[in-house]
């Protein structure tokens, strides 16, 4: 069978950076290094990104670009051509549930950053806009009060995810990347020289501005670092961001030629996703909100706000500056191309899944991965908690154990030396060769110590779903048998069809 490859070196760079650049990097990662510290939150998110995130990374290229040779993009594919198990094709399995999760909850905020594009042009966000309209706008909004427009954009987001499916990895995905990644560095780009430009807003508060911001973000309290909950997060957020450990990377990868370099794509891209967290999702909306409300504000409001830190308080501080509106449209239209461009990435996951591993047709496997998002979209939009469940098991605990499951097929069962001889073969440049203790002791251990973090801290508490409210209780269930019956009826179909 002829694959699909990618059309040029740099739409793979694209693709790949627009699948790891999305809500994490800048609102994700702003909410993060708030409620972690600020600066302090920086030192473990710096040291994840060097012995979880940039070794991870070369293993799912890795991975993936082995898997592509043998026809495979998804992990129960390419774990049975590493070690042919009917055991580790149902752990693969796992490799296509917990994107299909994610995608379900996360194109459903996908849509609302292009519900309020059209505001910001509509002039919703004008000057006259108070924090509790903004507030009322965003609670309306996302609990489909205001049912027609939030919903009927839902759906159009699922159509547009799986029309660019079915156009392919270069004649759809990587096209799509091309044209929006540049303009998402753009206006990210104007949006921090506004808000660099800032200066001190309020003259009377000589301490709210930008400086103070970038300080707190900047400036780690050593004391603090003792706090392993902040390890945790940072941990987290590196596998957030760079769309690690449920096989996302693998996927793309496996749409490289069989002898093309992955050392430098693999490099490039983690840099270009760290430029786009660190440098400007890092300069956006924590200045911005330090600037108006001093630290302390900011850390109360990043505490309490969760997801409306993007949707409510941005707009509301945009709206303070002249032109406003035109600095929201340029912020959701850019959460929008962030967005899109990683949902992308996750629905690729299981296009592929049941094209090459159940072989179903291209058009059949892009109707089904759809209509699967969106029967999970609509349990995740209605049911009370159900994002925060499929978040918790998929979105957090998901990536890092199936991280370990990925490292140790490819270390362990493919071979120690063997997998390192794969990954740089054909590289540019030479690789560290300490990277290979990294990848096969460092990393490993590392994850262990974070996954036992949590069983210790609140995997009790997860578990049996302590401290939800209590009309959530019901629905976090069903939740959880919806997945079960889902990862069934994809393991069933894994097994089924042997090509
Ligand atoms: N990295 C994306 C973001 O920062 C989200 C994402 C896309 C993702 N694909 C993923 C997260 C796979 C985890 C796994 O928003």
């Amino acid at each position: 069978m002829n694959r699909d490859t990618w059309g040029s070196k740099i739409g793979l760079i694209l693709a790949m950076a627009g699948g790891a650049v999305g809500l994490g990097n800048f609102i994700r990662f702003p909410l993060q290094a708030v409620n972690n510290g600020g600066g302090t939150f920086m030192i473990p998110y710096f040291i994840a990104f060097f012995l979880l995130g940039i070794p991870l990374m070369f293993v799912e290229w890795g991975l993936g670009r082995f898997g592509g040779s043998k026809g495979h993009a998804t992990l129960p594919g390419i774990f049975c051509a590493i070690k042919n198990s009917i055991t580790l094709k149902l752990i693969g399995v796992f490799g296509i549930m917990i994107p299909l999760t994610i995608m379900s909850y996360y194109s459903f905020i996908e849509s609302w950053t292009l519900g309020y594009t059209f505001f910001s042009l509509s002039g919703k966000f004008g000057a006259e806009l108070t924090p509790d309209q903004s507030a009322a706008i965003f609670s309306d909004y996302a609990s489909l009060k205001s049912f027609w427009l939030p919903y009927s954009l839902f759906i159009l987001i699922l159509f547009l995810n799986g029309y660019i499916l079915y156009k392919g990895i270069s004649g759809g995905i990587e096209k799509v990347a091309k044209i929006l990644m540049p303009l998402l560095f753009v206006f990210a780009f104007f949006l921090v020289i506004r808000v660099f430009t800032l200066g001190t807003p309020d003259p009377s508060l000589p301490d709210n501005n930008i400086i103070t911001g970038l300080k707190f973000l900047w400036t780690p309290d050593f004391s603090k670092l003792g706090e392993f909950k902040i390890w945790l997060a940072a941990a987290g957020q590196i596998f957030f961001t760079l769309s690690l450990g449920l096989g996302a990377i693998a996927c793309y990868a496996s749409y490289v030629k069989k002898d093309d370099d992955i050392v430098t794509p693999a490099i490039a891209t983690s840099t270009i996703n760290e430029v786009a967290e660190v440098c400007l999702g890092g300069s956006i909306a924590v200045p911005l909100a330090v600037a108006f409300f001093g630290v302390a504000g900011a850390v109360s409001i990043a505490g309490s706000a969760g997801l409306g830190f993007g949707f409510v308080t941005l707009p509301l501080l945009f709206a303070k500056l002249p032109f406003g509106s035109v600095f929201s449209f340029m912020w959701f239209i850019l959460l929008f191309f962030a967005a899109i461009t990683s949902s992308l990435s996750m629905g690729a996951i299981v296009v592929a899944f049941f094209s090459e591993v159940v072989g179903f047709s291209k058009k059949v496997s892009c109707l089904v991965t759809m209509g699967l998002v969106c029967l999970l979209g609509h349990w995740a939009i209605f049911a009370p908690g159900a994002i925060d469940e499929m978040d918790t098991l998929a979105g957090t605990y998901g990536l890092v154990l199936f991280a370990l499951i990925e490292i140790y097929v490819w270390v362990y069962l493919f071979g120690f030396n063997a997998s390192w001889e794969e990954l740089v073969r054909g590289s540019h440049i030479k690789l560290w060769s300490g990277i290979k203790w990294i990848i096969a002791i460092i990393t490993p251990l590392y994850l262990i110590i974070i996954i036992s973090g949590w069983l210790y801290q609140d995997a009790g508490k997860v578990f049996f779903l302590q401290g939800v409210p209590e009309n959530e209780i019901i629905y976090r269930s069903l939740t959880r048998i919806i997945l079960f019956i889902i990862f069934i009826f994809l393991s069933i179909l894994a097994l089924r069809k042997k090509k």
